[in-house]
């Protein structure tokens, strides 16, 4: 068996975790941790981490962390508290694993931390698989890791919005795949609050290349001017508007999860609500889907269980290949939607946080950090 350590690896390294109250996502704080690579078993490696985004998305993980599992991907050593998942980039420091050398740079799902120990399990050319055993039983979509070096889709100059936006957009690709299987339950307008949310617009801009498909974005006031520029909602529509839309059958896709936004949508097209999608809880509301709601019943949509349906029908090499093309030709249009907003070192971490978890963060900007100074 090989053993591949580097230098700065052989020696104890100081390392530290960004930690949230599970209970008060408020709460937070730095776990130092000391990591010695002499401690890696064998096929483990040892990576830093690089850079990751930070958007609602991250929010809404720890928002869920207990009902969803997420707090059990990277668990804290004391357990009331939680780390945050996160999508980003890191390089391998220091491997006692046969194929995968030091200086190689993945990308996947990462604690909000400076290191991770890793145990890579079945591998290609191209990704690994995560065995580490507690992540055994998690949803398999996120033990997938992209080995950059030689993944065919990779572009140095869209690597941030890759952290930034492919995670999101593969939701957004799974929900239009899925309305076009539905054949859109036979409306043609399909309606979605949290317009200006990575997500949506992902699935908007999708959308909006289905001939006789009306897209209807709702947002914030604040947001408006934004959702309008990016060109890709028929119309767009402040959430104090909904009751003045047309009576139309419609779909609602709703990445807000506001019990008021979700009533006032329901209410206005009632049983011309052929389908109601929970996704996302970009507004921070912990709230059941409304019981009592006129039109179809809000059905959550999870995209990790939407990917093993596709990956079993199309065979793990067919989703990639049309998610790989589909998001090949929308990443170059972030360029002018997203800025790229980098932020280094504890304190840029924390306050990137803070102005996430209070919705301070403007929807043209897409916050790259990094635990490292
Ligand atoms: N079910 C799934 O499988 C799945 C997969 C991916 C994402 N999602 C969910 O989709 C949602 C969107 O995620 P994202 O990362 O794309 O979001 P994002 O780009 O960070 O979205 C930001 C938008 O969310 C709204 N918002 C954010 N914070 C807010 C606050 N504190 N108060 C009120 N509104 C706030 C605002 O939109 P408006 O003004 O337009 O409302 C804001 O422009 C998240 O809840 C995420 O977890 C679910």
């Amino acid at each position: 068996m090989s053993q591949i350590l580097t230098a700065t690896a052989k020696s104890d390294l100081a390392g530290a975790q960004f930690q949230v109250h599970k209970d008060d996502l408020s709460k937070t704080r730095f776990a130092d941790v000391t990591l010695h690579a002499d401690d890696l078993q064998t096929d483990q490696i040892l990576v830093k981490i690089d850079s990751f985004a930070l958007t609602a998305n991250n929010i809404t993980y720890g928002q869920l962390g207990e009902q969803m599992r997420y707090w059990g991907f990277f668990p804290a050593a004391d357990e009331t508290w939680g780390i945050i998942p996160v999508w980003g980039f890191a390089d391998v420091i220091a491997s006692r694993h046969p194929t995968i050398a030091v200086d190689e740079r993945i990308y996947g799902f990462f604690p909000m931390a400076t290191h991770l120990v890793m145990t890579p399990g079945k591998l290609t050319d191209s990704n690994f698989i995560e065995a580490a055993p507690h992540r055994s039983e998690l949803p398999p979509a996120y033990n997938s890791y992209l080995r950059i070096t030689t993944d065919p889709t990779f572009s140095e100059a869209f690597e941030a919005y890759q952290a930034l936006l492919r995670p999101l957009f593969i939701t957004s690709f799974l929900i239009d795949d899925f309305l076009t299987d539905e054949k859109f339950f036979g409306a043609q307008t399909v309606v979605l609050s949290s317009a200006s949310s990575k997500t949506a617009f992902g699935l908007a801009y999708l959308l909006h290349k289905h001939k006789g498909t009306t897209v209807v974005g709702l947002t914030s006031a604040s947001n408006r001017a934004f959702v309008e520029g990016l060109g890709c909602y028929d119309r767009v529509v402040t959430y104090d508007e909904i009751g003045q839309q047309p009576e139309e059958d419609a779909v609602y896709v709703d990445f807000a999860g506001s019990a008021e936004v979700r009533r006032a949508v329901h209410e206005h097209y009632g049983g011309h609500l052929k389908y109601s999608c929970a996704v996302g809880m970009s507004h921070r509301e912990l709230n059941p889907p409304g019981k009592g709601l006129p039109g179809a019943k809000p059905i959550f949509f999870f995209a990790p269980n939407r990917i093993v349906k596709r990956s079993k029908e199309w065979g793990r090499g067919g989703l990639e290949t049309r998610l790989n093309a589909a998001w090949t030709e929308f990443v170059p249009m972030l360029q002018g939607w997203i800025k790229v907003i980098r932020g280094s070192g504890r304190s840029a971490v924390e306050a990137a946080y803070r102005s996430m978890l209070a919705g301070g963060v403007k929807p043209d900007e897409g916050h790259i950090l990094s635990l490292w100074d």
